[in-house]
């Protein structure tokens, strides 16, 4: 009986499959995607193939029902799964299903310097995401850090386009294997937030391909990213979401990018240019009343009923709309149509795990005289500042998000020295808001008393405290790194340096926390024993702070940005090009960057600065000794070298070192940075232990944009070779001849 229904089943599934293959290709598993699309193209409505390729909610887009297609879902984006807003509005579902685990922010991923964490962040993040139904996250987000008064830098991965290469091609891979397509953003030059909308870059080409485009290229081409984000701003006077350079030249022609181009949200604004220069799917626009919640407002899309017209009017054929719809059902089949990915889960204790390796490897150590860290043996520890008691995953724009749980630093701390009297004094008020787009923060943060009341009281504290952990920074809300507006100046905010000041003065061992996604202002730096970058990190924050300072954990992390000791040292303020220049009608603000390719280190190296921490800088509780570097004297074209050097752990503390490669060619013809982040290896060693670290070298390493020829070059000659700790601490130099 049993084996007659199985055969029966078996015929019947068999006779299935036969039919869906004759008579519904798009829906035969056994052909080519691309055939499958062709098939459906072929069977689809004008109305229909309109309709994919524009939002039907705020985060959603429809698929076609007639002939089984599902809507499409994505959210934000980059650090958790966001929580669900209305089907029209911004304002909270409600859902009581949508509480998540909070990653750190892509900065302090990006401190780790960990590949394999990138990918272990995309997998995690995956999971949470197909629990949500949602088929694309809106990030991760590689806009180089060109101001540290960029709002944004938190939600980005630092300076320098190799280390942001490296570190976002596993995080897309990740994703995208589980099912979930990454939407990478925002493409491209969108590298402040104050006038994001009326923002024009001028930029060299070579500035353009050599320090902004790599990392979305390495997205595109080693991570096969699905979708890309338009962003904002514009380029050569063209709104970046229907630029014809940005997404038919490069991203589509050069780099052969067979996914979706999406929309800033709002970011489209006119249908022609749309139609003709790459936009695929428009999301979020402000047409026509949608802010006053106009019924069908998604009508009046760009790319919608305005589209449609003009189709029918003659004026364009379907010709670019069969290329949008091409790869809308691409990213369908990849996503939507995919039925053999997870169910996916929330909050499970993998993700914290995930999200914890994360924290506690990104944290920098950046000072720590006297060894005053780890702390150990401590009666009274006095934790000062707002930012310990204050959730920082809700809050910053986009990326805010609804945690199910998130640890405060002042918690962690207390439970890690249980057998320590902890105190805690404010010491300052920055933001006390209580909620964000209809997410609460959980402690109240109301506090009535005065700035000197408030410091008076931690002074007092402080005066009979072993150590006072003083955990200040940013904070996620307006002009303190969040989306929509720049920081006004590169000071730390609410008199936190008057604090610091009256700290120093009655306790020597005071540790600076700081919590931000961009470095700050530290004119106390050389009076303060020991400061540790505490990033935003999400659910397990006060967890892997205070692993960090009890020495549970011997932190890694270093800097993936310059930290400057004030803004004459960047590049972008030095050459007074930020915020760049109003035109006469005063809707386009062009900003020209004229530090051209020297950002960041490379600006500080090239004017010889010395940065209060450097690119690449980071402190560790044990100690490594770099030997000499070994490599070929000659570098044959069309050749790999090999260069190896061996570390030591000459400490007592197992820990983790960031061993970084850079490039310099010795007599170039045309000006280049001193140095350049061409490889990194991050190993761990236990103490006495020695590892030969090896770094295989591709010729692309030596070359350079040539504007002429518009290509990647690499001229004959000598280049050096240098290995060390951070972009400042060059350990080991050697000349090779390139011919
Ligand atoms: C942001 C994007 C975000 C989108 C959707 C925009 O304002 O720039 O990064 O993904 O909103 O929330």
């Amino acid at each position: 009986m049993k084996k007659q229904i199985i055969l029966a089943g078996i015929i019947s599934l068999f006779s299935y499959n036969q039919i869906i293959a004759q008579t519904l290709p798009y829906l035969d598993e056994t052909l080519p995607v691309e055939k499958r699309i062709d098939d459906a193209i072929s069977r689809m409505t004008l109305e229909e193939k309109i309709a994919v390729i524009h939002a039907q909610s705020k985060f959603s887009s429809p698929g076609i029902k007639r002939l089984g297609f599902r809507d499409f879902w994505t959210d934000d984006g980059p650090h958790g799964v966001r929580p669900d807003v209305l089907w029209d509005e911004w304002e909270q579902a409600g859902q009581t299903n949508d509480s998540c685990v909070a990653f750190p922010a892509l900065t302090c991923l990006a401190a780790t310097w960990n590949t394999d964490l990138a990918y272990i962040y995309g997998e995690n993040l995956a999971e949470e995401a197909l629990y949500r139904g949602k088929n694309m996250m809106l990030g991760p987000g590689v806009n180089i850090q060109r101001t540290p008064l960029n709002g944004r830098s938190f939600e980005y991965m630092g300076e320098d386009p190799y280390l942001a290469s490296q570190m976002v091609v596993p995080y897309i891979k990740a994703l995208q294997e589980k099912g979930v397509a990454a939407c990478v953003k925002h493409y491209a030059l969108n590298n402040d937030e104050e006038y994001r909308h009326q923002v024009n870059v001028i930029v060299s080409d070579r500035a353009l391909h050599e320090i902004y485009l790599p990392a979305f290229k390495a997205a595109v081409q080693q991570g096969g990213a699905w979708a890309i984000m338009g962003a904002y701003n514009l380029y050569k006077n063209q709104h970046n979401c229907h630029n014809d350079i940005m997404l038919n030249q490069i991203l589509k022609r050069d780099w052969q990018f067979d996914g979706v181009v999406v929309s800033d949200w709002g970011g489209c604004h006119n249908t022609e240019e749309a139609i003709v220069n790459g936009l695929d799917m428009e999301f979020g626009s402000w047409t026509d009343g949608l802010t006053m919640g106009k019924t069908n407002a998604y009508d009046s899309y760009f790319l919608a009923e305005p589209y449609k017209q003009l189709i029918k009017q003659g004026r364009f054929t379907t010709k670019e709309l069969d290329d949008k719809v091409r790869r809308v059902l691409r990213l369908f089949y990849r996503t939507t149509m995919n039925d053999k990915h997870e169910v996916g889960f929330l909050c499970s204790e993998k993700h914290y795990d995930a999200a914890l390796k994360i924290a506690t490897e990104g944290i920098v150590l950046l000072k720590n005289e006297g060894d005053i860290l780890p702390i150990r043996n401590a009666k009274r520890i006095l934790v000062v500042g707002e930012n310990a008691i204050k959730m920082m995953t809700v809050g910053g724009g986009s990326s805010s998000l609804k945690v199910q749980k998130e640890i405060l630093p002042l918690d962690g701390i207390r439970t890690r020295f249980s057998n320590a009297q902890v105190d805690y004094a404010r010491g300052y008020v920055g933001d006390t808001v209580q909620s964000y787009n209809g997410v609460t923060v959980g402690r109240s943060l109301v506090e009535n008393r005065t700035p000197k009341q408030l410091r008076t009281e931690a002074v007092q504290l402080a005066n009979n405290a072993d150590y006072v952990i003083v955990i200040g920074g940013l904070n996620k809300s307006d002009y303190q790194d969040c989306e929509g507006h720049d920081r006004k100046q590169y000071e730390l905010p609410y008199e936190q340096n008057e604090l610091i000041e009256a700290l120093i003065k009655v306790n020597k061992n005071i540790v600076y926390v700081n919590i931000s996604g961009n470095p700050v202002a530290m004119p106390w730096a050389k009076r303060v024993p020991a400061i540790v970058q505490g990033w935003f990190i999400g659910s397990e924050a006060g967890e892997a702070l205070a692993a960090v300072l009890s020495g549970d954990v011997n932190p890694s992390g270093k800097l993936p940005f310059t930290w400057y000791n004030n803004l004459n040292e960047c590049g972008a303020h030095a050459t007074g090009s930020y915020p760049g220049t109003w035109r006469d009608d005063n809707k386009i603000i062009d900003e020209e960057y004229k530090e051209d390719i020297f950002v960041g280190y490379r600006y500080t190296d090239k004017n010889g600065i010395k940065p209060l921490f450097s690119f690449g800088y980071g402190l560790s509780y044990t100690t490594f000794n770099y030997g000499k570097a070994t490599a070929p004297k000659h570098w044959n074209k069309g050749s790999n070298i090999t260069i190896e050097i061996p570390i030591t752990n000459t400490g007592k503390t197992a820990g983790a070192e960031t061993v970084q490669l850079y490039i310099q060619e010795q007599n170039p013809r045309v000006a280049r940075p001193i140095k350049e982040l061409k490889a990194f290896q991050k190993i761990l060693l236990q103490p006495g232990e020695t590892q030969l670290v090896r770094f295989t070298l591709t010729e692309d390493v030596l070359q350079y944009y040539d504007e002429t020829a518009h290509a990647w070059t690499a001229n004959d000659g000598k280049f050096r070779i240098m290995i060390g700790a951070s972009a400042a601490d060059i350990k080991s130099t050697i000349s090779v001849d390139y011919n």
